[in-house]
């Protein structure tokens, strides 16, 4: 299956997803001239401008299948996890109609390194890749769960064990409190079936930095590091966030880092999906901590980080469409990856409320006036013709510089030309870096 032929010139592309994620690929993908029409379902404002937005649920494999039938669609690009934890990869591959149309993300048990905490863990012991120490607890071990905390120094990590919208991990000081949590978690359903299994591990203290990678389930490609700001409030203080900006390259991650990152964990996580005979044709977003010089990794996912894309993505020079067809060839060993020296920045410009509640529907103004940055769209819509807000990330914006300040500092003045009723973003993307 998914072989594409090199006498396919232009193909008609179907990309899932709604976020800054999506409107970086969807802009990129554009200026592939592989790609004759771009559909992204549903899309936002920012990509119903440059491709066409179509409203298909992402889970309904049945509509999208008619869709890519009735459309013609000759590649899929998946940009969030759910469909891909779903399976739709599977669910093309075993469609005798859809089996010739590349899937970009990993198969059904691939997405379980980020659909499950305990089996990435399990898959990252196997492999000999550094992480920190683990144990799993059920309802039914909850006690000995609890004994287990009291074995650990503090500050106590309490997983979920499945997808809970980016906020089923606890960090907790207090013994006593990492254990009522415990058990609201595993008997108090605190995130419902997600949390019916729950990962304890030793705290790592260290600096973070992301590190992406495609893959075609036997080659790789390092693409450009990220550094991302999860706190709601500048010094990296308050609530976590799906991310508040994000830096490209890290500067600390030199090439004495990079070359530990790939050896002790990039080449032992393909070869170990290989070995594991786990189909992958996609992205794998490893998420690291860096202690005392020494990677180890904190988490999978099998997508792009968001808003790392809108840094990641602008600095690949290479055609993605080109990149995709290898991937999906299993030819990336031939590829020749190209990427922009110069440092990108990303702010995310957010409703005021938000990661708590905000409103929605606020007119933003000042786009028309972007100059020298990208705006990246997230949580937009059209509504009679006007950009209105239509989540708690609203838009990135990313701009390139010599040095991460020049950067932040090109979409710090673009974003003062933005407004919007109750607008909020941190004004020290990259603080830490200095
Ligand atoms: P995760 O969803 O696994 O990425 O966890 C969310 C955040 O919790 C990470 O970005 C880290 O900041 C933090 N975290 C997760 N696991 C650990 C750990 N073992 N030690 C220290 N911090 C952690
Ligand atoms: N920015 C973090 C994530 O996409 O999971």
């Amino acid at each position: 299956m998914q072989t594409l032929k090199s006498t396919q010139q232009h193909m008609t592309i179907l990309l899932l997803g709604s976020g800054g994620r999506e409107h970086a690929i969807a802009w990129k993908i554009l200026q592939s001239n592989r790609c004759l029409k771009l559909f992204v379902a549903p899309g936002n404002a920012g990509t119903d401008a440059i491709a066409k937005n179509v409203s298909l649920n992402i889970l309904d494999f049945q509509a999208i299948k008619e869709f890519v039938l009735k459309e013609n669609v000759q590649m899929v690009v998946v940009g969030p996890e759910d469909p891909l934890v779903h399976g739709i990869y599977d669910f093309f591959k075993n469609d005798n109609q859809l089996n010739n149309i590349p899937v970009i993300g990993p198969s059904k048990i691939g997405a379980q390194l980020e659909g499950s905490k305990e089996f990435a863990k399990q898959f990252l012991i196997k492999h000999n890749i550094p992480t920190a120490a683990y144990n799993s607890f059920t309802a039914k071990t909850v006690e000995k769960g609890c004994d287990f905390l009291e074995t650990l120094q503090p500050p106590y990590v309490l997983k979920a064990d499945g997808l809970a919208a980016g906020k089923g991990v606890l960090i907790i000081q207090d013994l006593e409190e990492a254990k009522t949590e415990l058990r609201n978690m595993l008997v108090g359903e605190k995130f419902g079936q997600a949390s019916s299994k729950v990962v304890i591990e030793e705290f790592l203290d260290g600096i973070e930095l992301s590190c992406f990678v495609l893959t075609d389930g036997k080659n790789y490609k390092i693409l450009p590091t990220a550094k991302d700001y999860k706190r709601i409030g500048e010094g990296d203080a308050g609530l976590n966030t799906g991310g508040m900006g994000a830096v490209s390259p890290v500067p600390f991650a030199d090439s004495v880092l990079m070359e530990k990152i790939e050896g002790r964990i990039v080449r032992p996580t393909i070869e170990g999906l290989q070995k594991d005979g786990i189909e992958y044709k996609g992205f794998v977003f490893i998420g690291l901590i860096i202690v005392k010089n020494e990677p180890m990794v904190i988490e999978y996912n099998v997508r792009m980080g968001d808003p790392e894309t809108e840094v990641v993505i602008p600095r690949i020079k290479s055609d993605l469409v080109e990149l995709f067809i290898s991937t999906s060839n299993q030819t990336l060993d031939k590829f020749s990856l190209d990427l922009d020296t110069r440092t990108a920045a990303t702010i995310m410009v957010v409703s005021g409320g938000y990661p708590e509640d905000y409103g929605k529907g606020f007119e933003i103004s000042g786009l028309e006036n972007i100059d020298g940055s990208i705006a990246f769209h997230a949580g937009t819509k059209l509504d009679n013709g006007k950009v209105v807000t239509n989540g708690g990330r609203v838009i990135a914006v990313t701009s390139f510089g010599d040095t991460f300040q020049e950067a932040t500092k090109k979409s710090y003045q673009n974003i003062d030309k933005l407004h919007f009723d109750k607008m909020y973003y941190r004004k020290d993307i990259g603080f830490d870096l200095l």
